[in-house]
């Protein structure tokens, strides 16, 4: 899996063990790759801890929900899961509930008043959770949301729950220091520290090893990496070259923080995808400065012009919030106009949703009136998909290379992967197998993949 929509559900699992001594644990992850990331590094807690992890949540001792607050329909999702989580209690009362990640931070105690939820644990505290559990098995409730200023798990190898063993991430970086006024990240997971650059080397050679063929570095902000004097794009070329032989990918770029040297360092390996998430967030610069992002609308186009110059056949994906506070039909305009100037081959649009307590919770009414949200959004994704349409029609008759990720899920026959600009083209299977890469003919196009055939 690649950029994932935040909110988005993934459940995450591998096979189980056969040991039918150890108890086990199921984990099911919503949000950001960065929650997927940490269920893996949950599993290697757990298993460290004496649990198998299973896929079946029927068999678990211990069921564990990976959560995510940055909108208020991702947090109701998981009200709806607690609620199934229930019955399942209900059928097996020895079962355990835990709920983890950005929510158990955002909600803590409150979180335990219920009779389903047992432990309550924030995206800091990973390490407490084998005692925290044993707490449980006495009757009691364990809860611990402290946020910490140095916890990156960077001596933690984890536990990889992706079943196809091609592409993997490493976290490099946890938490976030700006303050973006719409968002609740920094709240739930903290500050922003880096992570020491030579276990992520170590990470990566275990990855190499086991076989993977691509690893994408995650950060909320990875253009503000720094551990003594390597930076991001410093890092980004030591990744590139410790392992040649891996496609490398990262996320995300903050459009005020990116540096012309990370785009040189991009175009100097072969190895390092060509794609660049960059959220903008909104095309009208009144609406970016109240969302306190630090850029223009000028600087941000100015930006795409440098990708553009550096790496040209660099993708270019972005998030756009439509209907932020005080937004007018000629701001909306402005984000429409900018989706066109920057020519985007992808996005991820939400509608603003209000996250109590941060910036703008606090001073800024959530005023753009539902429907205008909605009309807005709608006409948002529409352009988006013209543009996605016309980025994918740009590579009809092309030849392109294709890290082969899995069975595509329309049919047995057909295999699907990335391009290096993270387009997902179909095709049949022939010899092929899964983290081949090949070379592939597009024959034909949607809004959402291309379709080819080996050569
Ligand atoms: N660190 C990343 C984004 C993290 S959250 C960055 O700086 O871009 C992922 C996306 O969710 C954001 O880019 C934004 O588009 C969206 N988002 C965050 N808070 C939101 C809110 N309150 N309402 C709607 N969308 C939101
Ligand atoms: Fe949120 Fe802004 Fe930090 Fe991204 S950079 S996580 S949007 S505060
Ligand atoms: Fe959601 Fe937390 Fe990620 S709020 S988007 S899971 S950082």
């Amino acid at each position: 899996m690649h950029i994932s929509s935040p909110g988005k559900r993934t459940i995450t699992s591998i096979r189980p063990v056969f040991d039918r001594e150890k108890p086990k644990m199921y984990i099911e992850t919503y949000g950001c790759q960065m929650n997927v990331n940490d269920s893996e590094v949950v599993a290697a807690i757990m298993q460290k801890a004496g649990y198998a992890v299973t896929k079946d949540i029927g068999e678990a001792n211990l069921i564990l929900v990976n959560t995510c607050s940055v909108r208020d329909n991702a947090e109701q999702r998981i009200w709806g899961r607690l609620e199934y989580f229930r019955q399942e209690k209900k059928k097996r009362p020895d079962v355990s509930v835990g709920v983890i990640g950005c929510m158990a931070e955002r909600l803590k105690e409150s979180l335990l008043e219920n009779n389903i939820v047992d432990i309550v644990i924030g995206p800091d505290a990973y390490r407490d959770l084998p005692k925290l559990v044993e707490k449980t098995e006495s009757g009691q409730k364990g809860i611990n949301v402290l946020l910490s200023r140095e916890e990156t798990y960077s001596d933690i190898s984890p536990v990889r729950l992706d079943k196809t063993g091609v592409t993997a991430f490493i976290s490099i970086m946890r938490g976030c220091n700006n303050v973006c006024a719409f968002c609740v990240v920094p709240y739930t997971r903290g500050g922003e520290r880096s992570r020491n650059p030579e276990t992520v080397i170590r990470e990566l050679k275990e990855l190499s090893a086991n076989g993977y063929k691509e690893v994408t570095l995650l950060g909320q902000n990875v253009d503000s990496y720094s551990w003594d004097s390597v930076y991001f794009a410093d890092l980004l070329a030591m990744v590139a070259e410790a392992a040649p032989d891996m496609r490398v990918r990262f996320s995300t770029s903050h459009p005020k923080d990116m540096t012309d040297n990370v785009l040189k360092i991009m175009a100097k390996y072969d190895n390092i995808c060509n794609c660049i998430h960059l959220p903008v967030q909104s095309g009208s610069t009144a609406i970016l400065q109240k969302m306190n992002r630090k850029y223009t609308r000028e600087e941000y186009l100015l930006r795409i012009e440098t990708i553009r110059k550096i790496i040209p056949d660099c993708a270019i994906s972005t998030d756009i919030i439509a209907g932020f506070c005080g937004e007018t039909q000629k701001d909306h305009e402005d984000t429409l106009s900018l989706m066109k100037e920057a020519g985007y081959d992808f996005a991820y649009m939400f509608k603003y949703s209000e996250r109590p307590n941060t910036r703008a919770a606090r001073q800024f009414r959530d005023d753009v009136p539902e429907e205008i949200k909605i009309k807005r959004l709608t006409e948002i994704i529409d352009l988006q998909s013209e543009l996605s349409l016309t980025s994918h029609k740009k590579d009809l008759d092309s030849i392109v290379e294709v890290l082969v990720e899995d069975i595509s899920k329309r049919s047995e026959n057909d295999l699907c992967g990335r391009t290096s600009q993270n387009k997902m083209v179909i095709f049949p299977k022939e010899n092929c197998n899964i983290g081949d890469l090949v070379k592939i003919k597009i024959t034909d196009c949607t809004q959402a993949t291309l379709k080819g055939i080996l050569i």
